[in-house]
C-alpha cells in the first residue's frame, strides 16, 4: 500500500465498508502467543466515520443479525450460540441468569433435636443449598412483616434416627418430606389447652388450598435431587427439624441461584495463514491437546493439516508456542458470537431460565425508559 494514499481511496476497498485490516480488529480478538489483541469493542458511533462508515448501532441491523441456534438441550444443561450481540448484552443474561432470577431456598430451620456430629448451624447451612423443585413463579416474596401462607413458604419436615446397635447411616435430601399444611411444630409460647377441638398453634398458620393440591398433585414439592448426603448418623443418633423454604435471587444469596452456573466464551477461529503440510501438518496434529486438527490427503500425494473441530479450540496457544507456528495459524475470538452454557440446579429448565433473563432484562429497560422519560 502506498502511504500516501487515503484508505478510502484503495481500489479494492468499497466506500461504506471497513477495510480487512480494520475490520478484524473490529469484529475478531487475534490471539497471539504471548497475549490477545483487539480485546477491546469499538462502540463509539463516530468511530469511523473519517473512512465513511457508520458505527451506529441499528435495530434494523440488529434484528438482521441477531440469532440464537440450541447446540445441546436435556433437562438440567443447554448450550446455545448467542450470535450478534455485543458482549456487554451476553454478560447482562449472565449476571441475570446467576443473580436475578428468583428460586425458593430453605431459610429458616427449626431444630428439635440434633444429635448427630454435624452442629445445628452446619446442618442449617447445608439444608439451605439443597435445590428445590417448586417453580418460583407460583410464589411471592415474603417479607419480614408478612405472615407465612401457603404462597410465600414451603415447610419440610425432617425426621431420621440411626437405632442403637444398628450401622452407621446416612441422611439424604429424600428424608425432607413437604407439609402442604405447614409447620407441624407448636409455638413454645402457647400453653396447651384441655380442650381437643381447638388446634393447637403451630410456626405456621395455613392450610393448602384446592389449587395447591391439585397444581402439585402430580409433582410434590422436594429437593431436585433426592441423594444429596446431609449428614451421617451414628446409632442411637437423631435429627428432627423443620426447614422453611422462602423465594429469593441469588443476589442476596447465593443460594437462591438457579443456576450451578452460567457462562459463556467466543466463538473460536482457527485460521491458516499458509498451508501446513507434510512433517509439519503431523507435528501440529500432535500439538493440540483438544484434537482440533486433522490431515487431509489432497488427492496429489500432498497431506495438509485442516481446522476441522474449531469450536472445540480451548485457545491453550500449545499450537503456535513454539517453532513459526504462528506464521502459519492464527487463532482468533468471534467478537459478537457466544456460545452460552447454562446448567440449571433443577428449579425451572434451562430454557425457562433463558426466557425469564429475557423478561428481567426487559422490565430493567422499561424501567430506564421510564425514568428518562
Ligand atoms: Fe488446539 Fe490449543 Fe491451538 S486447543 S488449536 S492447541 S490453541
Amino acid at each position: 500500500m502506498d502511504e500516501l494514499t487515503p484508505i478510502w481511496d484503495l481500489p479494492d476497498v468499497p466506500k461504506g465498508v471497513l477495510p480487512p485490516h480494520i475490520d478484524l480488529q473490529k469484529t475478531r480478538v487475534v490471539c497471539n502467543f504471548d497475549a490477545p489483541i483487539n480485546t477491546e469493542n469499538i462502540q463509539y458511533s463516530g468511530a469511523f466515520a473519517s473512512i465513511g462508515v457508520d458505527n451506529s448501532v441499528q435495530l434494523d441491523k440488529f434484528k438482521e443479525n441477531f440469532k440464537i441456534e440450541v447446540i445441546r438441550l436435556d433437562e438440567s444443561d443447554m448450550e446455545f450460540d448467542m450470535i450478534g450481540v455485543d458482549a456487554s448484552l451476553a454478560n447482562a443474561f449472565r449476571r441475570i441468569l446467576i443473580a436475578e432470577i428468583p428460586t425458593m431456598a430453605i431459610e429458616k430451620v427449626f431444630m428439635a433435636n440434633n444429635t448427630s456430629l454435624v452442629q445445628d448451624e452446619v446442618l442449617a447451612h447445608r439444608l439451605c443449598l439443597v435445590p428445590l423443585n417448586a417453580d418460583p413463579r407460583l410464589f411471592e416474596y415474603k417479607s419480614e412483616n408478612d405472615e407465612s401462607s401457603e404462597k410465600n413458604t414451603i415447610v419440610f419436615t425432617l425426621h431420621a434416627s440411626c437405632t442403637k446397635g444398628g450401622s452407621r447411616i446416612s441422611v439424604k435430601t429424600d428424608e425432607l418430606i413437604w407439609l402442604p399444611n405447614g409447620s407441624e411444630f407448636e409455638l413454645p409460647t402457647e400453653k396447651s389447652t384441655s380442650d381437643s377441638t381447638v388446634k393447637p398453634k403451630t410456626y405456621t398458620s395455613f392450610t393448602c388450598s384446592q389449587d395447591s393440591i391439585l397444581e402439585f398433585a402430580n409433582n410434590p414439592i422436594a429437593p431436585t435431587n433426592s441423594n444429596i448426603v446431609l449428614a451421617k448418623l451414628g446409632p442411637g443418633q437423631e435429627i428432627e427439624l423443620e426447614a422453611h423454604a422462602v423465594k429469593g435471587v441469588g443476589k442476596t444469596h447465593a443460594k437462591w441461584s438457579p443456576v450451578a452456573t452460567a457462562w459463556y466464551r467466543m466463538l473460536p477461529e482457527v485460521v491458516f495463514l499458509k498451508d501446513v503440510e507434510g512433517k509439519k501438518a503431523k507435528e501440529l496434529v500432535e500439538k493440540c491437546p483438544a484434537k482440533v486438527f486433522d490431515i487431509e490427503d489432497m488427492g496429489t500425494g500432498i497431506k495438509r493439516a485442516v481446522a476441522s473441530r474449531p469450536r472445540s479450540c480451548t485457545l491453550c496457544r500449545e499450537c503456535i508456542r513454539e517453532g513459526d507456528f504462528d506464521q502459519y495459524v492464527s487463532l482468533r475470538r468471534v467478537k459478537d458470537h457466544f456460545i452460552f452454557t447454562i446448567e440449571s440446579t433443577g428449579a425451572l429448565p434451562p430454557e425457562v431460565l433463558f426466557t425469564e433473563a429475557v423478561k428481567v432484562l426487559e422490565d430493567k429497560c422499561e424501567r430506564l425508559i421510564t425514568e428518562l422519560s
